[in-house]
């Protein structure tokens, strides 16, 4: 949307209405500036113990309903989970496992799961056709055929996504393979899953009302949580950590960084591990996607705290304007640790652009209105197209290469592309940024297209025919009907 416009049909009383009184009474100055001022993030005191989601294996079921939880201090909060408590289970497999999942739905909608990132039948993915009703369930039957890597899973039901994720239905599916238990990397209590969201509250319930305005910018959440718990603490050893990294938000992008400026490695991202480790001192990680990385903590001492943060990213976009923490490590003690970094982690094989059979290029920088036509306050559209259940948009060979382009060029909102079944790679971002950073290297399946910005990327799409969705991520856009059909055949 053209802010100026907005800005234009929105005077008055109106404006109040969709900014929202709290906001009027902190610093605005123009009317530019009231609409541009984001939610501002409320620390917490980084007191509540991170806690890390119990490990599932092998047999699993998931009971999606409402439970009741502490995502703040002290506060009752009524949410959704997967099980009694905050965020759902940790998912572990190795590759080549079939999983066995059976989901109930105690909830009072339709629901159903899609596994992000996992490579599986059509029928497994969790397109929103295949949801279960309330009292009903769902069996998954999920062939781990792909390599290690930070995987997550979450409901899919068209136009309920992002307020059934919001509300608490999420978790991470980490696949380990060989290659990945051969690098011996810090493990066990060395390994964080750390899922980051924002959330709002009404009271003690947590609050998914988005206005039409926060339908265009994103819903944004005042609190961080990380695997559920707001301001969380973690008391760690001065030795090596790996952090398993995923941006749960449904709209908010994170610059990861830490507070003191302490460099890491990314050695993975969506589809696993990177060639080898890359030297980072911050990533912009948007929503859906996921950062692997370790992180040296042997600089620190006892008692030494050290926060991760995300740091401004843009004085353009409304959410890139504030720097704040998400959670604190307290090295609690000294530790030792013989792990040295490999210089080499994995083998990512390039895929060739002259084996690509087609380019395709999707327009995600235009709103549409009811009829279709290109306009500044209407729906988000793909190629001037909204989500139809029944209507497949692109129709792909099994097996066969392509490039897709996904053009925000012309657009002025964040839009974090995502694409079913398949992971690709990254072959060159034009406008903005204009180049690819760290946990772009690897393979992906989300990928961040900041205003003015057009990204190629490259994919070979398996032998599982039938129909798969690509959307945004940005939760609030793809319930609006930013997502398509394609089919495998
Ligand atoms: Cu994580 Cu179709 O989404
Ligand atoms: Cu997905
Ligand atoms: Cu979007």
């Amino acid at each position: 949307m053209k802010r100026r416009q907005f800005i234009k049909v929105t005077t008055g009383s109106t404006l109040v209405a969709l900014v929202g009184t709290s906001q009027l009474l902190t610093a605005c100055h123009t009317e530019e500036d009231m609409i541009g001022e984001p939610n501002w993030i409320v620390e917490g005191a980084f007191n509540r113990q991170l806690v890390i989601p119990p490990v599932v294996t092998g047999d699993i079921q998931l009971t999606a309903k409402a439970i009741s939880g502490e995502m703040l201090n002290d506060k009752a909060t009524s949410m959704l989970s997967y099980r009694d408590g905050m965020i759902g289970p940790l998912i572990v497999a190795n590759s080549g496992d079939t999983v066995n999942v059976k989901l109930m739905n105690y909830l009072l909608e339709q629901t159903n799961i899609h596994w992000h990132g996992l490579i599986l039948p059509a029928d497994m993915d969790g397109h929103p056709k295949d949801v279960t009703s309330t009292g009903g369930e769902l069996q998954y039957v999920l062939p781990i055929q792909q390599r290690g890597g930070t995987y997550w899973y979450h409901p899919h039901p068209h136009g309920s996504t992002a307020r059934q994720v919001f509300m608490g239905l999420a978790g991470m599916f980490l696949v380990r393979d060989q290659e990945e238990l051969g690098l011996q990397l810090p493990s066990g209590e060395f390994e964080l899953p750390l899922i980051i969201q924002d959330k709002r509250f009404d009271g003690s319930a947590l609050d998914y009302s988005p206005t039409d305005e926060e339908i265009i910018l994103g819903y944004l959440g005042e609190q961080i949580v990380v695997n559920g718990i707001s301001s969380p603490v973690a008391s760690v050893a001065n030795v090596w950590h790996r952090l398993r990294l995923l941006n749960g938000s449904t709209a908010r992008v994170y610059n990861l960084s830490f507070s003191n400026g302490l460099p890491f490695q990314v050695i993975g991202s969506d589809g696993g591990l990177l060639a080898a480790p890359e030297h980072a001192t911050s990533i912009l990680l948007g929503p859906g996607e996921r950062a692997d990385i370790l992180v040296d903590f042997s600089t620190l001492s006892v008692g030494d705290e050290v926060f991760l943060v995300s740091n401004k990213f843009s004085e353009f976009n409304e959410q890139g304007r504030q720097r704040f923490s998400i959670m604190k490590f307290a090295i609690g003690r000294a530790g030792s640790s013989n792990f040295i970094l490999p210089s080499s982690l994995s083998t990512v094989s390039i895929i060739p652009e002259a084996l690509a059979v087609k380019t395709r290029s999707f327009n995600i920088g235009l709103m549409i209105d009811e009829e279709g036509h290109g306009t500044d306050m209407g729906r988000h559209s793909i190629n001037g197209l909204t989500f139809d259940m029944q209507r497949i948009d692109a129709t792909v060979d099994a097996g066969t290469t392509e490039i897709w382009e996904f053009d925000n060029s012309g657009g002025d909102e964040i839009h974090p592309m995502h694409i079913h079944g398949v992971q690709f790679q990254i072959l060159q971002r034009f406008g903005g940024r204009n180049s690819i950073i760290a946990t772009e290297k690897g393979w992906k399946d989300t990928v961040l297209v900041m205003p003015g910005e057009r990204v190629r990327v490259i994919m070979t799409f398996s032998q599982h025919k039938g129909v798969f969705v690509f959307h945004c991520h940005n939760l609030e856009h793809e319930d609006d009907g930013m997502m398509l059909n394609f089919e495998i055949v």
